[in-house]
C-alpha cells in the first residue's frame, strides 16, 4: 500500500508542450479519473526524486506489481471503470503474454494503444537490455515504447512507472533528472483507434482494451448493433499494422468462443496469420470476465488468408448430431401477450436434473412453442459451478413455449428415452471440462452446446 510523502509534481514530469502523436479525443470527459492523480503524483516523485530511504525498494516494487490496480479500486468508482474498461493488467498475467512472444529483440518497437498505467509496456520493458545508464537506458525505452490512453493520470502513471522499473533493474533509488525531460515521448493521451505513426512503425502491438459493450461502426462488415469494444480495438488496430508485426493481446473469451463472433474470427484472421488462441480464465479477481490469449502476426498485402485454427472437436459423435439445438424463443420484456396459450417454462420454473410433465405458467406466444419431447439448458453457466450445462427433460403432450435464457435440444430420433440419456450424460465430468475448454464466458452459446460430444447411443 502507499505510504511516503505526496510531494507536488516537478516541472519535469509535465509534457504539456510536447507533440501530439495521436489525434485528441473528440469528447474529452477527462476528469474521471482526478480521483487518482494523486497517487501518480506519488510515483513520480518516487521516481524522480530520490531521496535516501530504507523504504524504496518495497514502495517500488510495490508500484510495478499490482499497487496501481488497487489504488484505481480504492479511489475510482466502478462505474466509472466499467465506463472506460480500466482494468489493469497484472504483472503476472502481462509477463505470461509477453513470454509468447516468438520476435522480441533489443531493436523491438511496442506500441500499446490503449495503455492504462503501462503494465503491458512495463512486461515489455522488463525484456529491453539496460544501457550504461540509467538515464541511457531510458532514451532507448524512450525510443521504443509507444503508447496512448485517454487519460492524461494513466500516461503520467505509465512513464513514472517505466522510469521506477529502469531505476530497479540498475539498482539505484530513482533516477536523477533536470530540467524539461520527457523520457517517453511517444505515450501520449490520444484516442487509441485513430491511426497514428506508431501503429505503422510497431514491430509489437500490445493489447487489453475494454470490453465493454458498444455499437458497431458504420460500415462495420464483421458486426452489427451492440459488439464488445475489444472486438472493434482488435480490428481497427490491427489492420493499421506494417506486415510481420507481432500482436499479443487479451481478449474476452466471447471472441473466441462465441458463435456470434465468428465473422469477426474470420475477419482477424483475413488480415493476420493467428498463431495462438489461449483460453486463461479468470481476469482478476476484481473483473470477473474470462479472456483468452492471442498471438497474431500482420500479414503482408498478398500472403494469402488462412482460417481461424478450428476449436478442438472430438472425433465423435456430438450432441448436435443428433439433436437439433436452438435458443428458447419467448423474450418476456419484448413479446406482446397475444396468439395461442401455451404451457410456458424458463429458468425458474424448470427444475434442474428433473423430467417435467406438468406446468405451473402459461403464456401467450405467437412465435415457435416446442413439441416435446426434449431437453432444455440453462444459458447461464459459470466455469466455476459444479454443472456448466444445467438440465431439465420436457414432456407432455402441448406445444410449450420456452424463454430466452434457455437452450432447447430436440431429438432428432423424436425419443423421451434419447432426452433422458442426454441428461444423464451432461452431468458428467467430461461435459464439464469440455465446456470449460471450449467456452469460458458465463452463457452456452447454440455452438458450444452443439459440439458437446455425446456417446453413440445418442
Ligand atoms: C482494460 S484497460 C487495459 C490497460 C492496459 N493495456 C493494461 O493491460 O493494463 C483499457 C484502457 O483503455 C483505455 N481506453 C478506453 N478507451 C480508449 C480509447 N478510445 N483510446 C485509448 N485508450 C482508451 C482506458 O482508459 C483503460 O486504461
Amino acid at each position: 500500500m502507499l505510504e511516503g510523502v505526496y510531494l507536488c509534481l516537478p516541472c519535469v514530469l509535465t509534457n504539456k508542450n510536447l507533440p501530439q502523436m495521436v489525434a485528441a479525443p473528440k469528447n474529452p470527459t477527462l476528469a474521471a479519473f482526478e480521483g487518482i492523480a494523486t497517487y501518480v503524483a506519488s510515483l513520480q516523485a518516487l521516481a524522480y526524486l530520490p531521496i535516501s530511504s530504507s523504504t524504496w525498494k518495497a514502495r517500488c516494487h510495490a508500484a510495478l506489481n499490482g499497487e496501481a490496480n488497487q489504488e484505481l479500486r480504492r479511489k475510482i468508482p466502478l462505474d466509472t471503470r466499467r465506463l472506460y474498461g480500466a482494468f489493469f493488467t497484472g504483472t503476472k498475467l502481462s509477463r505470461l503474454l509477453l513470454s509468447h512472444s516468438k520476435s522480441v529483440s533489443a531493436e523491438s518497437f511496442f506500441y500499446d494503444p490503449t495503455c492504462g498505467m503501462g503494465d503491458l509496456l512495463l512486461a515489455a520493458a522488463s525484456l529491453l537490455p539496460l544501457q550504461e545508464t540509467p538515464s541511457a537506458t531510458l532514451r532507448a525505452w524512450g525510443r521504443q515504447l509507444a503508447g496512448a490512453d485517454l487519460h492524461q493520470e494513466f500516461i503520467d502513471g505509465t512513464k513514472a512507472r517505466l522510469a521506477l522499473l529502469a531505476a530497479e533493474r540498475h539498482g539505484v533509488e530513482g533516477i536523477s533528472a533536470t530540467g524539461h525531460v520527457d523520457h517517453f515521448p511517444l505515450i501520449q493521451v490520444g484516442d487509441g483507434l485513430i491511426p497514428n505513426k506508431n501503429s505503422r512503425r510497431a514491430t509489437h502491438l500490445l493489447l487489453n482494451p475494454p470490453f465493454g459493450a458498444v455499437s458497431a461502426p458504420e460500415g462495420c462488415t464483421w458486426a452489427s448493433g451492440k459488439v464488445t469494444a475489444a472486438a472493434i480495438f482488435t480490428a481497427a488496430t490491427v489492420k493499421e499494422l506494417a506486415p510481420n508485426c507481432e500482436v499479443l493481446a487479451i481478449l474476452p473469451d466471447v471472441l473466441r468462443s462465441g458463435t456470434f463472433s465468428e465473422n469477426w474470427r474470420k475477419a482477424i484472421s483475413d488480415i493476420a496469420e493467428v498463431h495462438l488462441v489461449k483460453p486463461y480464465g479468470i481476469f482478476d479477481a476484481s473483473a470477473d470476465v474470462d479472456v483468452f490469449l492471442l498471438r497474431l502476426t500482420r500479414r503482408g498485402a498478398t500472403s494469402k488468408s488462412r482460417q481461424w485454427p478450428a476449436t478442438k472437436r472430438m472425433p465423435m459423435r456430438t450432441l448436435g448430431d443428433a439433436f437439433n439445438v436452438c435458443i428458447g424463443r419467448v423474450v418476456p420484456y419484448r413479446d406482446q401477450k397475444v396468439g395461442i396459450e401455451h404451457p410456458y417454462i424458463h429458468p425458474r420454473c424448470v427444475p434442474p436434473w428433473s423430467v417435467m410433465s406438468e406446468f405451473t405458467e402459461t403464456r401467450k406466444h405467437q412465435g415457435k412453442a416446442f413439441q416435446p419431447p426434449f431437453v432444455v439448458i440453462r444459458r447461464t453457466s459459470r466455469p466455476e459451478h459444479p454443472y456448466r450445462a444445467v438440465a431439465t427433460v420436457i414432456t407432455g403432450n402441448l406445444p410449450v413455449a420456452v424463454e430466452n435464457h434457455l437452450i432447447v435440444c430436440q431429438p432428432k430420433d423424436g425419443a423421451l428415452s434419447s432426452c433422458k440419456r442426454l441428461m444423464q450424460e451432461l452431468k458428467s465430468d467430461a461435459v464439464n471440462v469440455f465446456l470449460n475448454d471450449r467456452i469460458r464466458c458465463r452463457h452456452l452459446t447454440v455452438g458450444a452446446v452443439g459440439d458437446i460430444p455425446v456417446s453413440q447411443a445418442n
